[in-house]
């Protein structure tokens, strides 16, 4: 059995991950999505325990070990199964927001090595062939998570500083992470999914 293949969206808040992931599965119904963090009963706990309020001021080690421990139960459970049995797996977000959020927006270097670490041990060999990486600016970001309905998370809140560190951490380090594409996500929207449809039709010929 081949194994499937393994993409990754990734980009900061109000990047078009979520968007482009809905037109993914109409256009590839095919394809496993999954979503990190979440993606499985644990996971999707382990989610709303990151996002809440209640949650800020968390130790950065703690919030870290927190992403790693829903990551660890997606791949065994979802991840790992899927590419095993020959299926393409599209997850929203993956390792590289570990190291742009926990490592760069919160300013702590040292955790890079509790990242690789505990990754290391976790990933039982699911790293992605591919990385999409959506590239905004962190104004044009959080213009758009403000025009939304839904209530902003904790992370949506941070001040633009933090995303801008993000947004440079996950640019350092997209090409540990598969094949890298960076695409410009301040494009018109058709523009972009045009770009995002063709670079996955493409890892999956
Ligand atoms: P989203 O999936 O709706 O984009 O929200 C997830 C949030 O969690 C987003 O603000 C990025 C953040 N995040 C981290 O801080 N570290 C991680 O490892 C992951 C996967 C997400």
């Amino acid at each position: 059995m081949t194994r499937g293949k393994f993409i990754v969206l990734e980009g900061g808040e109000g990047s078009g991950k979520t968007t482009f992931g809905e037109r993914l599965k109409l256009e590839f119904p095919e394809i496993v999505y999954t979503q990190d963090p979440g993606g499985t009963p644990l996971g999707e706990k382990i989610r709303d325990l990151l996002m809440a309020d209640e949650t800020a001021g968390i130790d950065a080690r703690v919030e870290l070990l927190l992403f790693l421990a829903g990551r660890a139960q997606l791949v065994t459970e979802i991840i790992k199964p899927a590419l095993e049995s020959g299926k393409n797996v599209i997850s929203n977000r993956f390792g590289l927001s570990s190291i742009a959020y926990q490592v760069y927006g919160r300013e702590r270097p040292e955790l890079l090595s509790l990242y690789s670490s505990v990754s290391a041990e976790i990933l039982q060999g699911c790293v992605p062939d591919a990385c999409i990486l959506l590239d905004v600016t962190p104004e044009t970001g959080a213009a758009r998570v403000h025009a939304r309905p839904e209530t902003p998370t904790r992370f949506d809140k941070e001040s633009l500083d933090f995303h801008a560190r993000v947004r440079e951490g996950l640019k350092k380090h997209v090409g540990e992470f598969g094949k890298p594409f960076i695409i410009d996500s301040e494009k018109p929207l058709e523009e972009v999914w045009t770009e995002v449809r063709n670079i996955v039709q493409s890892i999956l010929q």
